[in-house]
């Protein structure tokens, strides 16, 4: 059996750290917004050379808060691409502005800049570019783009931690970014935890209070807030990873050559581009196949060789954008890569004979093309 993401392994391999970092939160009982916190925050930001790093619940809550941070409110307009997952736009909602979508690119699947500027209209405040799968969007020209029209930039980079762009990590590229350390993520926590960068020290101190209640100091609630806190276990669990990233990053690189180098001979499946000055992370390798993908996605299954996709319906076709006013033909790149795409098995301890496997399985299948 190949599963899609090998959770189980990296818990074995350093499980008397994460149990002795788990413990010591257990003895201390500072449960909530304790040392853990401030000192994972502090790994972070370092990490990520960024001035601030405030750890949240989640990433969709790291992207709702920081759009608040940036000012963003009802009547505002947020720009961002179809082919992201749903919380992406969720949290624009949640910040009460407006999603308005746009179509990626067909090869590396990252956000069109052309395609952004052509929806900019007097309400866009925002432009949320998203890292997906693992790598950066080319932000030169989203900052011109940012620049020229005077819009903020949130970096959705709940899919990038640790990606770059000349040579830049992921995370400092707008006035803030959002990750997510959802447990399959390449860091992740056990269970939900998110966490927002920035250097400008106002949206730092916005969201301190908006993640506690808007309270800077308690029983006062001089601002809207909400419940939305890095719990200390996850904290603590994180800074155990976080020592681990650039290492667990490097294998997923080297796992994406060999997946490279047994497919490159296939002319049927198409290989995911890597933008150009920008280092992929993998957290997902993409291939596109010509046809009949669900099948082939089933077909890989049972031979206990499980997949994903992301994602199979772009966000301007899901029903609850149906409000929006979109409709299929609108976006053709992100509809035709949604009926194409399947995200191989990618996780650090991926073993050079499981991708073997897999691209073995997959080359077998060439009657479905
Ligand atoms: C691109 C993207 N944005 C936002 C999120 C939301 O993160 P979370 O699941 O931690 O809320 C995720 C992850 O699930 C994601 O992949």
């Amino acid at each position: 059996m190949i599963p899609f993401v090998d959770l189980k392994t990296q818990f074995q391999e350093h499980r008397d750290e994460f149990l002795q970092a788990i413990e010591q939160v257990l003895q201390s009982a500072a449960f909530i917004l304790g040392p853990d916190v401030s000192r994972f925050e502090k790994e972070f930001a370092d990490y990520a050379g960024s001035r601030f790093a405030v750890g949240v619940a989640s990433g969709t809550d790291a992207l709702h808060l920081a759009l608040r941070a940036a000012g963003i409110k009802a009547g505002d307009e947020v720009i961002t691409a179809t082919n992201t997952f749903y919380a992406t736009t969720a949290a624009i909602e949640l910040s009460g502005a407006r999603p308005v979508l746009v179509d990626c690119n067909p090869d590396t699947y990252l956000i069109d800049a052309a395609a952004i500027e052509r929806a900019v209209t007097p309400r866009t405040k925002a432009i949320i570019p998203v890292h997906l799968y693992g790598q950066v969007v080319p932000m030169d020209e989203i900052r011109l783009l940012a620049e020229q029209h005077g819009l903020i930039i949130i970096e959705d980079a709940c899919q990038a931690h640790g990606a770059r762009y000349k040579g830049q990590v992921a995370g400092t590229f707008g006035t803030a970014a959002a990750f997510s350390f959802y447990p399959g993520k390449n860091l992740g926590a056990f269970g939900d935890g998110g966490a927002v960068t920035t250097d400008d020290e106002d949206i730092y101190a916005r969201l301190i209070a908006l993640r506690n209640y808007g309270s800077p100091q308690k029983y006062l609630h001089p601002t809207f807030g909400m419940n939305s806190r890095l719990d200390s276990v996850q904290a603590a669990v994180l800074s155990v990873k976080l020592r681990y990233l650039d290492r667990w990053n490097s294998s997923r690189v080297r796992a994406a050559a060999r997946y490279r180098n047994n497919l490159s001979g296939a002319p049927d499946i198409k290989l995911p581009a890597v933008a150009a000055d920008s280092t992929h992370i993998y957290h997902l390798f993409v291939v596109q196949v010509p046809d009949r993908r669900d099948d082939i996605l089933q077909a890989l299954a049972e031979r206990e060789i499980y997949c994903g996709i992301h994602y199979p319906i772009p966000l301007h076709l899901q029903q609850a954008y149906a409000y929006l006013g979109y409709r299929e033909g609108d976006f053709p790149v992100a509809e035709s890569a949604a009926r194409r795409i399947l995200s191989l098995p990618m996780f650090p301890e991926i073993s050079a004979e499981q991708i073997d496997a897999v691209c073995e399985a997959l080359l077998g299948l060439k009657s479905f093309f």
